[in-house]
């Protein structure tokens, strides 16, 4: 078992509907020395890549990725959920569907941010149904970026994103893959990696 795995187990707490919840570490308190972790795992996943961009979405994947990048030395860009009266020039959009609050919603960047010779490494908390992910992978795309790697912290790997992703040919590297977890007992069980 990982680190990463091994917090879950020690503190996330399982709710009916398949949700795990891991805000005391993750999601809302945020372990820093565990993200300082995460993100050197990260690096070493995608050793040998030449990464010069992390994009994130908000909120939670914000400082994840953050922390991350002091490990790769780049900058972080995160999409933005709703226009706002700040963004300003051209603007890579793509709408994606939520699973959970059963919307669309628009995936933002600034169209000067991203560039056709950047080489990007996308980061987020979870992965579930993938639909945020394949709207970061569509911007990427549509700036004529390069997706170099996908970094998850928690994949739901009963949920079809990370299969869906995976045929599509990206190297996504998830530091957990839960297979099933159970609120009743509290039990939760990882993938082989
Ligand atoms: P998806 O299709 O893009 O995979 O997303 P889905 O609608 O399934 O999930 C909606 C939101 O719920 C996402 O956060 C996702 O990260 C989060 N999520 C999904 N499953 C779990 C879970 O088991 N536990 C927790 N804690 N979160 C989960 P969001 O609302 O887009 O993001 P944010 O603003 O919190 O970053
Ligand atoms: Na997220
Ligand atoms: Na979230």
């Amino acid at each position: 078992m990982n680190f990463l795995e091994e917090r879950i187990l020690k503190d996330g707490i399982i709710k009916e509907g398949n949700v795990l919840k891991v805000d005391s570490f993750l999601n809302h308190q945020m372990d820093i020395d565990l993200f300082n972790e995460i993100g050197r795992e990260f690096k070493k996943r995608f050793e040998g890549k030449e990464i010069n961009k992390i994009l994130t979405i908000e909120a939670s994947g914000i400082g994840i990725a953050c922390i991350a990048a002091q490990h790769f030395h780049v900058p972080v860009v995160f999409a933005k959920k709703s226009q706002s009266i700040n963004l300003e020039g051209e603007m890579l959009v793509a709408e994606v569907e939520s699973f959970t609050h059963k919307c669309k919603n628009n995936v933002i960047v600034a169209k000067k941010f991203l560039n056709p010779e950047d080489k990007v490494l996308i980061i987020d908390d979870f992965l579930a149904n993938g639909c945020a992910l394949q709207g970061l992978i569509q911007i990427v795309q549509s700036a004529g970026a390069s997706v170099e790697g996908i970094g998850i912290v928690i994949e739901k790997g009963f949920q079809s994103g990370g299969r869906i992703i995976r045929n599509l040919g990206f190297q996504l590297e998830s530091l957990a893959i839960i297979e099933k977890m159970n609120a009743a007992d509290g039990s939760v069980v990882f993938r082989e990696q």
